[in-house]
C-alpha cells in the first residue's frame, strides 16, 4: 500500500507555464495521444508503454491516470499548447512508498521537439513535487544515448547517482541506464540559473 501525501500536500490539477498548460487528462485527449505515441522515435525511448499504441490503449491510460490521481500515487499531466490547447505530450510524478519522493516522466510528439517545451514543462511538473507535495527528491533514468533527455535533466539540476537495469516493453529488452536524482536545493539553484 502507498501512503498518501500527508496534510493537505496535493497537486494542482492545472498548471500554466510561458506556453503551457499542464492539465489532467480528459477523454477526448486519447486521440491525439495516441496519435502522437505511437511512433517509434518516441516510444523507442520509454519504458512502459505498448508498441503500437492504439486509441483503446490511450483510453485505458487516462482512466489509470485518474485513477492514480485520486488515490494520490501519481500526478499524471498532458501536456497542451496554451494558444490552441492541443495535446502535444505528457509528463508526470509516481510517488515511492514512502511518499517522500517519486519518480518523474514524460514525452512530446516529435513535431513538437527541440523547442524547449520539455525543458519548460519539466520545471513546471518538478516545482509541483517540491513545493506542493513537497517530497525530498525525485528521480528519472532515461537511456545513455538520449541526448535530448539527459539535457533536460541535466538543467533541471538533476545528477547522474548510478546505473540500473530496466525493461523497456517497446524494445522487449532490458538495458542497462544511467539514473539521475534531484533534489530541492539543486532544483532551487536551476531555477535561479537562466
Ligand atoms: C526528451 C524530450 C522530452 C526533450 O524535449 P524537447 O522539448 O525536445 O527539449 P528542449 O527543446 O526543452 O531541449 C532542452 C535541451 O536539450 C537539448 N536537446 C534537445 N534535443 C536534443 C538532442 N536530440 N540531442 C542533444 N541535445 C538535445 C536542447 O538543445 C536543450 O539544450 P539547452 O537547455 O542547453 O538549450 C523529447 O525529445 C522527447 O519527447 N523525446 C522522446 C521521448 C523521451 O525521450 N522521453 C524521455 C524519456 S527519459
Amino acid at each position: 500500500m502507498i501512503a498518501r501525501p500527508a496534510g493537505d500536500r496535493c497537486a494542482p490539477s492545472m498548471l500554466e507555464t510561458s506556453r503551457l498548460r499542464l492539465r489532467q487528462h480528459m477523454p477526448e485527449d486519447a486521440q491525439p495521444i495516441a496519435r502522437l505515441i505511437d511512433n517509434w522515435n518516441v516510444v523507442r525511448w520509454l519504458s512502459q508503454v505498448p508498441f503500437p499504441y492504439t486509441h483503446a490503449d490511450a483510453v485505458k491510460w487516462i482512466d489509470q491516470c485518474y485513477r492514480t490521481w485520486a488515490e494520490g500515487r501519481e500526478y499524471q499531466y498532458v501536456i497542451v499548447r496554451r494558444d490552441d490547447d492541443r495535446a502535444i505530450g505528457h509528463i508526470g510524478l509516481t510517488l515511492e512508498r514512502d511518499s517522500r519522493s517519486a519518480e518523474f516522466g514524460y514525452w512530446l510528439g516529435q513535431p513538437y521537439w527541440g523547442q524547449g517545451f520539455g525543458g519548460e514543462a519539466a520545471m513546471a511538473v518538478l516545482g509541483v513535487g517540491f513545493r506542493s507535495l513537497e517530497l525530498d527528491r525525485i528521480s528519472a533514468s532515461s537511456i545513455a544515448d538520449n541526448h535530448g533527455s539527459l539535457q533536460v535533466l541535466r538543467r533541471a539540476g538533476f545528477v547522474e547517482v548510478g546505473r540500473c537495469r530496466k525493461a523497456f516493453q517497446p524494445q522487449g529488452r532490458q538495458l542497462d541506464v544511467p539514473v539521475l536524482v534531484l533534489d530541492r536545493g539543486r532544483f532551487e539553484a536551476a531555477r535561479r540559473t537562466p
